[in-house]
């Protein structure tokens, strides 16, 4: 807590920027999102932006950036080749990570999609704490198979476990020895974990990771996409880091870990991505695919403007102020709504909050979807655009029956920078409603269910009228509010 109040009962988390350029939001009156909502077949990606008042489907690529980022796209120099904006890139990324092999790259996969090619071969296997759906696919793409290897109390819907995403050490080891460390392709870490909540890793742990990778001569990988909210969480919860500057921490990670690779969507409030190491030899063994994949090695598929507010924004990530943002805001949704008594994921991780759908709706089964028809609930209750991170998400076992997922969540991502806390109060009112009228909440089924990516791009109806329902009671409740 940066700045403390005067008045506990007013303690809020305090935005430390002011809004410079806005963006007009609309909510439409819920009988128009209701029709929105069915056209969209049930699924927030097909619902379209306009028609969208909070969206929280995502933090990729829609954090809102500095002045100083959107000053420093004008002096992007386009050349093909040696362009001075990746130069300036390189600059940045040796101020952060103290690293100067730099491999642009146009996203996170786009890394992901190399480090594949680079060491996964037909029968090795990839460790890592949790899966990410893109570093899966990548990793499966070419024959390889994914270990997960997360401590269990990841997978406890609420505790107070500071680091759920924390690597089981002993497992690490005994499957690296098992396997053999010549069937490993690497070990992977993932900051901030992704699809099990945001959930941090300690600063302890992925040093451990990376003396056992050592040990055993197998390379450790870091995904630092989420380490910018990883980062906070290690200064607020770890001991060992409280007094340490976040740039010491970077260093730290980058002298321990072989390759860190990160989405610019996220780290650095930008767009673009890079795969860095202290390794020339390494990061030379993968330049061959930039031109292959990317574009050319000063480029790496990013536009210019774009590299030069990804090389601002990586300053930005220095600083704890805006790191504190993300988190701060997530802590505050979750704690209203915990006390509420909704169900959520606990502690509150990075990159948003997300709602334990399993225990939201506790009758209804995975085969009606619990997660996507609270994410669908949302949008109509309140034009909030969630993300259903649930049994819609999986696939399919090839014989055709359903894989359930292990957690029906519901992400709510809250943006870097975007949101003001009255939009968030707003939000966990909505949720409030919707939580004390569950009981009007119906199922979901099929109209369209593509074979690969079906959460994308598939289509459902509500089972029953439970959504116009919800409508009526709604009006009932709000009047002619929007
Ligand atoms: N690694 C992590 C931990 C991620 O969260 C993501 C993306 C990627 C890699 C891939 O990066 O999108 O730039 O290609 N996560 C986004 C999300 C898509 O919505 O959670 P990308």
């Amino acid at each position: 807590m940066a700045v403390k109040f005067y008045c506990p009962e007013n303690q809020v988390p305090l935005e430390m920027h002011k809004v410079r350029v806005i963006q007009k939001l609309t909510l439409l009156p819920i009988e128009e999102r209701l029709r929105k909502l069915q056209e969209a077949g049930n699924n927030t990606f097909l619902l379209q932006n306009k028609d969208i008042f909070m969206d929280m489907l995502t933090d990729s690529g829609v954090n809102a950036m500095s002045d100083k980022q959107t000053a420093a796209m004008h002096i992007a120099d386009d050349a093909y080749a040696g362009s001075e904006s990746f130069n300036r890139l390189k600059k940045a990324i040796k101020e952060v990570f103290g690293i100067e092999n730099v491999l642009p790259v146009h996203q996170g996969r786009a890394a992901e999609n190399i480090l594949a090619e680079r060491f996964v071969k037909p029968g090795s296997v990839a460790l890592m704490n949790f899966h990410f759906t893109t570093t899966k696919a990548h990793v499966t793409r070419v024959g390889g198979e994914v270990i997960e290897l997360v401590d269990k109390k990841g997978l406890i819907p609420v505790s107070d476990d500071p680091f759920k995403g924390d690597f089981d050490l002993a497992q690490l080891e005994k499957t690296i020895k098992d396997y053999g460390a010549d069937k490993i392709a690497y070990v992977r870490v993932e900051a901030g974990t992704n699809l099990i909540g945001g959930q941090p890793v300690s600063l302890e742990n992925m040093c451990a990771v990376a003396d056992i990778c050592h040990k055993y001569g197998v390379t450790s990988i870091l995904d630092a996409s989420l380490l910018q909210d990883n980062i906070y969480f290690m200064k607020t919860r770890e001991a060992q880091c409280k007094y340490m500057q976040p740039k010491e921490i970077y260093h730290l990670l980058a002298d321990k870990m072989d390759i860190i690779y990160f989405s610019a969507r996220k780290l650095g409030f930008a767009r673009g991505g890079a795969i860095i190491s202290h390794n020339a030899d390494l990061i030379k063994s993968m330049m061959e695919f930039i031109p292959l994949y990317e574009g050319f090695l000063t480029y790496g598929g990013i536009d210019v403007r774009s590299i030069e507010s990804m090389a601002e924004g990586l300053y930005e990530s220095l600083d704890m102020e805006y790191l504190a943002h993300g988190p701060e805001f997530i802590a505050y949704l979750i704690k209203e709504l915990d006390d509420y008594g909704v169900p959520v994921i606990k502690p509150a991780g990075g990159l948003g909050a997300h709602l334990n759908c399993s225990a939201f709706v506790p009758n209804m089964p995975h085969s009606q979807y619990p997660a996507g028809v609270v994410a669908a609930a949302l949008y109509l209750i309140g034009g909030i655009r969630p993300m259903e991170r649930g049994t819609l998400s999986e696939q399919r076992e090839p014989d055709g029956t359903e894989r359930y997922a292990e957690l029906e969540l519901v992400r709510l991502a809250v943006p870097r920078r975007v949101f003001t806390l009255s939009q968030i109060k707003y939000v966990a009112d909505r949720v409030k409603w919707l939580w004390d009228n569950r009981q009007l909440l119906g199922g979901l089924e099929w109209v369209e269910e593509p074979a690969v990516l079906r959460f994308f791009f598939g289509r459902l109806k509500e089972i029953g009228h439970w959504q116009e329902d919800l409508v009526e009671k709604f009006r009932a409740d709000f009047g002619d509010s929007l």
